[in-house]
This record gives structure tokens, C-alpha cells and sequence, in this order.
């Protein structure tokens, strides 16, 4: 039988719109109370370092009253590693950050900062916190979380919603392809696998075919959505279209 796979839901656009106006709402601990009413595995926010969206406090809200896991997106950064191990979310997600970048561009580089992104996934292991890293679907990076101590990795689905939105078969079958390999290979290496970034309806459907991707984490797409139906009905429909 397939494995059902697990939904992230990502509040961090929620706070981004409450921010535009410096106004409590609306309310990312909100939207996270109607994502668990709706079945949703995790609730995922990533704490960026010039904090446009989600908050210290946002963080130490969900943590204290939403009973499901909490799956935080860092930099590899001392100030993030030191914030991480008091939070104690149950799962980490490293990702690269560039201040000026509207969203995360590409995968981590783990070849920079090896010996910090070693010493912190220790760090945050001992501390019964699950490690995953967001890379790209390459093969030597795969090899380098496992190497590196990671539980898990996410594989960035950017490039492959990016060929999806262009409708250019040729090219979505080329990074399908290489994120089914990468799967297989991280599976073979005893690495769990996420998925995540950019996903919608359509790819998130497409990608759920590959066996061994366990985890989507969405955010943008959600709350895009939601605008026009609503978060309880977009969460249903991903329900519905992914069997969960
Ligand atoms: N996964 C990771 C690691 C991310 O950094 C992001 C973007 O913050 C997402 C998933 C969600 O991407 P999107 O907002 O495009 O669904």
C-alpha cells in the first residue's frame, strides 16, 4: 500500500500579511489551529533573519499550544542554532538565506561552513531534534547530508514547479527524473525525504507518484489559494488529491 504522505503547512505567508500592516492579525497561531483541524502532520515556519514573516513569539506560541510537531526553517547561523536549541522545535530544516532573495533560491551549499553545519546538527540532535537539510536534487549533495549527520534532506522542488508553469514536457520530465533518482538514492542511503517549494495542486499531485518522498512542506501556495477559497478548502482539496 502507498504510505500516506505527510503535509507541512507553512504559515509563514500569514504572518507576512499581518505584518504589512503591524496589526495582530491575521494570525498565524489561527491558521495553524485550522490546519490541525484539517489533518495537516506539521506546521512549518521558517524564522528569517530579517523576520518578515514569522516572529520569536510566533514561534514560542505554536510550540506551547498547537499539539502537533513543529518544523522550523533556519540559516546556518550562530544566532539561529542558539535560538533553535532553546525552542526546541521537533525538526530543523537548514536552508541557505540571502537577505536580498524574495524566497529560498537553490539548495544549501554543504560545502560551505562543513564544519559549523557538522557541529550543529550534532548540537541540535543531542537536543532529540530531528535534522533535515534543503537541498537541490544532485546526488553529491545527497552524499553530503548523509555524511554530514542530517536525519533527513528536502528536496527543493523549485526547478521542477518552474518547468511545470512552462509547460515544457521535455525539461519537466529532466527534473522529475532527477528528483525520483535523488529519492531512490537517499532512500538507499537511509535518509528520509521531504519535498517542498512552489508547490501547487497540480505538481504537488505529480510528485506524490514518487515512492519515497514522505513529506511536503507548502507555504506560499496555500495562502495564495486560500484568498479566493479559503484555508479550511484548499487544505481539503490537497487531502483529497493526495489520498490523505
Ligand atoms: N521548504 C523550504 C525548505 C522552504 O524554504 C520553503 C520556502 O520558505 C518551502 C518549503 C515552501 O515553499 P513555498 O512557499 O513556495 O510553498
Amino acid at each position: 500500500m502507498k504510505n500516506r504522505i505527510r503535509l507541512g503547512f507553512n504559515i509563514d505567508h500569514v504572518a507576512t500579511l499581518r505584518n504589512a500592516r503591524g496589526e495582530g492579525f491575521p494570525s498565524p497561531l489561527k491558521a495553524a489551529i485550522i490546519g490541525k483541524k484539517n489533518k495537516v502532520d506539521l506546521i512549518t515556519a521558517h524564522l528569517r533573519e530579517d523576520r518578515r514573516h514569522i516572529r520569536e513569539k510566533d514561534l514560542y506560541d505554536l510550540k506551547k499550544k498547537i499539539k502537533i510537531p513543529l518544523n522550523l526553517e533556519i540559516a546556518l547561523t550562530k544566532e539561529m542554532i542558539s535560538f533553535s536549541l532553546k525552542l526546541k522545535p521537533n525538526f530543523i530544516c537548514i536552508v541557505p538565506e540571502n537577505r536580498k532573495e524574495i524566497t529560498t533560491e537553490g539548495g544549501l551549499n554543504t560545502n560551505l561552513k562543513k564544519k559549523f553545519l557538522q557541529e550543529s546538527i550534532i548540537k541540535l540532535k543531542k537536543k532529540h531534534i530531528k535534522v533535515s537539510l534543503f537541498i537541490d536534487p544532485d546526488l553529491k549533495r545527497i552524499k553530503d547530508a548523509k555524511m554530514l549527520g542530517a536525519d533527513s534532506i528536502e528536496l527543493h522542488t523549485g526547478n521542477f514547479c518552474k518547468q511545470w508553469s512552462m509547460k515544457d514536457k521535455k525539461r519537466i520530465n529532466i527534473e522529475f527524473y532527477r528528483l525520483k533518482k535523488s529519492t531512490d538514492y537517499a532512500k538507499s542511503l537511509g535518509l528520509n525525504v521531504h519535498a517542498g517549494h512552489g508547490l501547487n495542486y497540480q505538481t504537488a499531485k505529480v510528485l506524490s507518484k514518487i515512492k519515497g518522498i514522505e513529506e511536503f512542506n507548502i507555504g506560499h501556495f496555500f495562502i495564495a489559494d486560500s484568498i479566493f477559497i479559503g484555508i479550511e478548502n484548499v487544505l481539503k482539496k490537497f487531502n483529497r488529491l493526495l489520498k490523505r
